[in-house]
């Protein structure tokens, strides 16, 4: 798709690199001279955005790092821990300590408001459809992990939400028992998960450990990601294929200068978060040392993590719980395969957008009834019916509503090409 290399080495040293190791010919294909669809829009700076988020949790973290202490041995403030007392000499005694821990706890937020985002653009205009399957499932991949990475990291303070977010979360293992009988491997997974018979100082090691490898894991299958979307190129917001030269630009300077000046946007709203509203997000119950002898009333997830945490507490049994919030996040692998329209875009698929705009309703109402304790009514309605009706919708939307409407929707006509359409009939001039 991106052609045969158009990169003449310029110097008698980049001469040389290029017959030993193309690293500059390799930059210059994939980051100045790809052909890229000419239409692409704001919600395409999201995959910028994103890099740069990973970017500056990893930055962030690795300095974060340096002044934590991984222990649940017990600290100097009553009742604390050595892990929880690390974190306050963070906010209080490292120069710009608050600064890094703001940052990067709040960039975590930033980071799944954007994925979000990103999900449900490329949702929209269908571009996880042929060809693109295998750069929507590592996309699938590196949301999954990302979850991973943020869980074990609300963990590592050491307050009381860490704690008992850590005790829901690894207990939920333990509801394998009920299928693998006497062999209890539920219980066995949850024991390994601890490092113990419940969660402690080894839990604590773990996931410290673990949520240090894991975003150089997700680094890796980014670098896939991209790799994956440069074969096919860019979906486009028309979700038609390019056609020639004259449906493209060259990513630079047309997308660097414009993805640069989003993440810019970005930013700000970031450092506004972050110096201005710093707690915002946070749950206050976790500035309390972690007890396990006193449960918090509620256990709240952070938000990104309520939509799922609403479907499992709308289900009774806990099995089948754990089975629904695993089996939202298989299905999204499906998706691909769910679609049946021979149309990408929902631009042109007027049925399909309006089920596409109530699955995001059903999404934020899924998140606010997992903000809710699980016995709260809203106009005497008990939330737990709402957030079984979104779970419901969730789940009819993939596996019915995909399928069926895009072999029963007529779709608007399609426009020629790109260029067409960005340029009208002009003939349009070939990219330079
Ligand atoms: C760390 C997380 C991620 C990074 C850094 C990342 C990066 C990128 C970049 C740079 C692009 C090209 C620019 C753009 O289209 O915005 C892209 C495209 C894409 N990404 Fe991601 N991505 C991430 C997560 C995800 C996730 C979680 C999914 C879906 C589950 C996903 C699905 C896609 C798809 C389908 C495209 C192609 C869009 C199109 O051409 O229309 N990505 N990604």
């Amino acid at each position: 798709m991106s052609g045969p290399s158009t990169y003449v080495p310029q110097t008698g040293f980049t001469r040389w690199l290029d017959s030993r190791l193309p690293l500059l010919r390799f930059s210059h294909d994939t980051m100045m001279t790809f052909p890229t669809p000419r239409n692409l829009n704001f919600w395409y700076a999201f995959g910028a955005i994103l890099t740069f988020c990973l970017g500056a949790q990893i930055v962030t973290g690795i300095v974060l790092a340096m002044h934590f202490d991984p222990s649940g041995a017990v600290g100097a403030v009553p009742g604390s821990s050595l892990a929880f007392d690390s974190v306050q000499s963070i906010m209080r005694d490292v120069n710009y300590g608050w600064m890094l821990r703001y940052l990067h706890a709040n960039g975590a937020s930033m980071f799944f408001l954007a994925v979000y985002i990103h999900m449900f653009r490329g949702l929209y205009y269908g571009s996880y459809k042929a060809p693109r399957e295998i750069l929507w499932i590592l996309g699938v991949i590196i949301y999954l992990l990302m979850v991973i990475t943020a869980f074990m990291g609300y963990v590592l303070p050491w307050g009381q939400m860490s704690f008992w977010a850590a005790t829901v979360i690894t207990n939920l293992f333990s509801s394998l028992d009920q299928i693998t009988g006497g062999i209890k491997a539920g219980s066995h997974i949850a024991t390994w998960l601890w490092g113990g018979f419940a969660v402690g100082d080894p839990t604590l090691n773990r996931f410290f450990s673990l949520h240090y490898l894991l975003p150089f894991v997700i680094a890796g299958v980014v670098g896939l990601h991209i790799w994956a979307l440069h074969v096919p190129g860019n979906n486009n917001p028309l979700g038609i294929d390019v056609k020639g030269p004259q449906d493209t630009l060259p990513f630079h300077p047309y997308y660097t200068s414009k993805d640069a000046f989003y993440v810019g946007l970005f930013a700000i709203l970031f450092a506004f978060l972050v110096f201005f509203a710093p707690e915002f997000v946070g749950n206050p119950d976790n500035n309390i040392p972690a007890n396990p002898l006193v449960t918090p009333p509620d256990i709240v997830p952070e938000w990104y993590l309520l939509p799922f945490y609403a479907m499992l507490r709308s289900i009774p049994q806990k099995l089948i719980g754990v089975l629904v919030l695993g089996g939202a996040i298989v299905t999204l692998a499906f998706i691909p395969w769910l679609d049946t329209s021979r149309v990408r875009s929902n631009r042109f698929r007027p049925l399909m957008k309006q089920f596409f705009w109530l699955f995001v309703v059903d999404c934020l109402l899924l998140g606010y009834c997992g903000a809710l304790s699980v016995d709260a009514a809203r106009f005497g309605i008990p939330m737990v019916w709402v957030a079984r009706l979104g779970t419901a919708y969730y789940y009819a939307f993939f596996w019915v509503i995909m399928p069926v409407v895009g072999l029963i929707e007529s779709p608007k006509p399609l426009p020629d090409s790109i260029a067409k359409s960005v340029l009208g009939n002009v003939a349009a001039a070939p990219a330079e």
